[in-house]
């Protein structure tokens, strides 16, 4: 299959260049917004795909369909056995390659992640607090984050993205010390509002603290210069427009300095018109938005015998990843009368 990949595009036009793909539905943290205190029930080993199975799909995401970009998710993707390994096979597929990670354990990959070709970390961190950080995440684990984080930056791996979802009276007394701690270490912060995809279905709008909100407490302590990724503009990262996909992210410039913040504001302002993003779970299940209730199974293309990598079983499996895209509707419209939760939580879903 040598000929140039046609775009994964959508009935409303949306060119999809950006795979997420969990790697484990397994985490060593239970962050309360995420899971209960005693985890989940996890999937099954035999259930979840193999290092070659992920690479054959990721093969063909990148030459049939135009993926670009391959972000590698949980769970806790650390936790996957011989990920330096997997990222090295995925990272010469082409595609830029980054990993969404709660830091513990990067210390000590950092180095071979980045050598194997990975490009950027977002490295989850929603206090500066330890005691507090145990609190949120149930584990006594704050000293490993900020670790991976340093190992991260040394490594390489720019630009290192610290991602906070701040909770009323939790941890949103401290947006301005997140931004001041990455700002200082030369990480980029970013806060993300709290989306209705916890296990336990405890998600409560009012505790929610929306982008405004974050915007009026960071305002309130500087001057904050739209970086042209702000608020409504239309997709700000348009296909053609030389940069890689939509980034949810606005960003925000503190005046007088070259500090950046982002803001992801998922519940307030969707931004589903440029989204750019097909999900792919541990478990082989393609899913065409974060909040679909339906889902794909590819896994069963993958192992219905015949499909053993020839060009054939590739062709099933693209035509089965166009028809989920196909299928892909308008937004996720949370908070709307009639929203439905998907069946499964972030953490088997992937972020
Ligand atoms: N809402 C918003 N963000 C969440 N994350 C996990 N659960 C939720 C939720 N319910 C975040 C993590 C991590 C990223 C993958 O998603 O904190 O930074
Ligand atoms: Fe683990 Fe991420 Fe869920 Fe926290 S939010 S328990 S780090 S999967």
């Amino acid at each position: 299959m040598n000929s140039a990949p046609r775009p994964l595009v959508d009935r409303f036009g949306r060119v999809h260049t950006d795979l997420r793909v969990s790697l484990t539905d397994r985490c060593n943290l239970r962050c309360t917004y995420c899971m209960p205190a005693e985890g989940l029930a996890w999937l099954p080993g035999a259930e979840l795909l193999g290092d070659d199975e992920v690479v054959r799909l990721v093969r063909i995401a990148v030459r049939r369909l135009g993926i670009r970009s391959v972000r590698l998710t949980g769970g806790e993707p650390l936790l996957r056995r011989g990920l330096p390994g997997l990222v090295r096979r995925i990272a010469a597929l082409g595609p830029e390659v980054s990993l969404t990670t709660n830091g513990i354990g990067l210390a000590r990959t950092a180095a071979e992640l980045k050598s194997a070709g990975l490009h950027r970390v977002n490295v989850s961190l929603d206090t500066l607090r330890p005691e507090r950080y145990a609190a949120i995440t149930r584990r006594d684990r704050i000293a490993d984050v900020f670790a991976g984080l340093a190992a991260a930056r040394d490594a390489g791996l720019a630009p290192v993205k610290v991602n906070a979802v701040p909770v009323r009276g939790v941890n949103d007394d401290e947006l301005v010390p997140l931004v001041e701690f990455a700002a200082e270490h030369g990480y980029r912060m970013r806060f993300i509002e709290s989306m209705p995809l916890d296990a336990q279905g405890a998600w409560d709008r009012a505790r929610m603290v929306t982008a405004d909100e974050i915007l009026a407490a960071l305002g309130a302590r500087w001057e904050l210069l739209p970086t042209g990724r702000a608020a409504g503009e239309e997709g700000a990262g348009p296909a053609g427009s030389g940069r890689r996909g939509t980034p949810p992210a606005e960003e925000w410039r503190i005046a007088g300095t070259d500090t950046v913040v982002g803001v992801i504001a998922s519940v307030t302002r969707p931004f589903c018109g440029g989204c750019d993003r097909v999900r792919l779970t541990a478990d082989g299940q393609l899913r065409n938005c974060l909040f679909a209730t339906e889902e794909s199974d590819l896994r069963a293309l993958l192992r219905d015998g015949d499909g053993g990598g020839d060009d054939e079983g590739d062709a099933r499996i693209e035509a089965a990843w166009r028809a989920a895209i196909a299928g892909k509707g308008p937004g996720h419209a949370i908070g709307a009368a009639g929203f439905v939760r998907p069946a499964r939580p972030m953490s088997a879903i992937g972020g």
